[in-house]
């Protein structure tokens, strides 16, 4: 059977990443979540205190990038892989609200852009590949077979992000949550480089009052029918 590249995007909290990880389950393909990656060197900028609320230190991080070494590995517990920043397990302390205040920040910076998007089209060389992101589509993969773009109300995605963040012990208000989806939205629409957009060849599915077993249905569907082509 042949194999193809799947790109996911879509806004903040889509559901994206669950739905990547069962269809690389199902198909038997690497999943890579890319915005892990952005997370992790906004953590490791934060450690180093070169970025805060309205704080940013470009220049320092962007001489420090080529020392920043980021990998993915396969936890079999967890049916996943797990990020590790500079041979540090980070996948907890990179999905926290302050990392996810910050993210927006360092994902404008063009000079990390760059490095990052050279990794993810080095993991995506031999295809087989779900990769899920906001410029997988348009920058990373624009000849992967399959593009799929996700949405849902914001009102949607931050209660599902709330719901996430309390099961995991964190401490944040709704109002708090949503107001952090709507900046981030804002900002990767509006960023220079690589806005969030819409692949021309995307097939858009809104998930707001899709269940998960209806998502992944209609998305195995189209799989196929790729695949059978
Ligand atoms: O998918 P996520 O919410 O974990 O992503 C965190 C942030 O990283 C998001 O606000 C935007 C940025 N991002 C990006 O700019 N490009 C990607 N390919 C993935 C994420």
């Amino acid at each position: 059977m042949k194999k193809i590249t799947i790109a996911i995007d879509g806004f903040s909290s889509t559901g994206k990443s669950t739905l990547a990880k069962q269809v690389a389950k199902e198909l038997g393909y690497v999943y890579v979540d890319t915005g892990a990656m952005y997370r992790a060197v906004t953590y490791y900028a934060m450690e180093k205190g070169w970025v805060s609320d309205n704080f940013l230190d470009k220049e320092n991080l962007i001489a420090q990038l080529p020392t920043i070494q980021l990998q993915f590995q396969f936890n079999p517990a967890l049916g996943f892989a797990e990020m590790y920043l500079n041979g540090e397990n980070v996948e907890q302390a990179i999905r926290t609200i302050d990392v996810s205040r910050n993210v927006s920040q360092i994902a404008e910076i063009s000079e990390v852009r760059a490095k990052l998007v050279e990794q993810q089209q080095a993991m995506g060389k031999n295809k087989a590949i779900v990769m899920d992101g906001r410029d997988i589509g348009t920058v990373v993969f624009p000849d992967a077979e399959l593009k799929l773009f996700m949405n849902a109300s914001a009102e949607t995605r931050a209660q599902r992000r709330y719901d996430e963040l309390l099961e995991n012990g964190q401490s944040v208000t709704y109002e708090e949550v949503l107001q952090n989806v709507q900046q981030r939205d804002y900002i990767d629409t509006h960023r220079e480089d690589s806005p969030l957009v819409k692949a021309t060849d995307a097939v858009e599915v809104d998930n707001s009052t899709m269940t998960k077993k209806e998502q992944f249905d209609l998305v195995m569907k189209l799989i196929w029918a790729e695949l059978t082509s």
